[in-house]
C-alpha cells in the first residue's frame, strides 16, 4: 500500500448504557467504518486513505466522531448516510464537507 494522504481516526467507543458520558458507539459508530471503506473502494480512494478504529477522541457529546489528518478536520454527529458525502468532498475534492464539521468550540 502506498502511503495514505490522510488518516481517519473513526472513534469506535463503546460505553455501557446509561454511562454519563455516552459514547459513539451508542450513536452508530459501528456501521460507519465498513460504509466509509465502501464508500471509498466505490472511488477508488481506498489505496489514499487510511481508516483507523480509535478509543474516545474527547467530545463524546456530539458523537459520533471522526478525526481526519492532516488538517486536524473533527466530523461530529456523523451517520452512515454522510460518508459519501464527506469522502467526496474531503478526499476527492479536498475540502472538508462544512456542515459537519466541529467547531473549534467542541474540542
Ligand atoms: S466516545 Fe467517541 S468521542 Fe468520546
Amino acid at each position: 500500500m502506498a502511503k495514505p494522504e490522510y488518516y481517519v481516526f473513526v472513534c469506535s467507543q463503546q460505553r455501557p448504557q446509561g454511562h454519563p458520558r455516552g459514547s459513539c458507539g451508542e450513536r452508530g459508530a459501528a456501521g460507519l467504518i465498513p460504509r466509509l471503506s465502501q464508500s471509498l473502494m466505490a472511488r477508488n480512494m481506498h489505496q489514499k486513505v487510511s481508516i483507523v478504529p480509535t478509543a474516545c477522541l474527547g467530545p463524546c457529546s456530539v458523537g459520533a466522531n471522526m478525526l481526519v489528518f492532516p488538517g486536524e478536520v473533527l466530523y461530529k454527529g456523523v451517520m452512515a448516510d454522510d460518508l459519501d458525502s464527506i469522502v467526496d468532498s474531503h478526499f476527492v475534492n479536498g475540502q472538508p464537507l462544512a456542515a459537519k464539521v466541529a467547531p473549534d468550540a467542541v474540542w
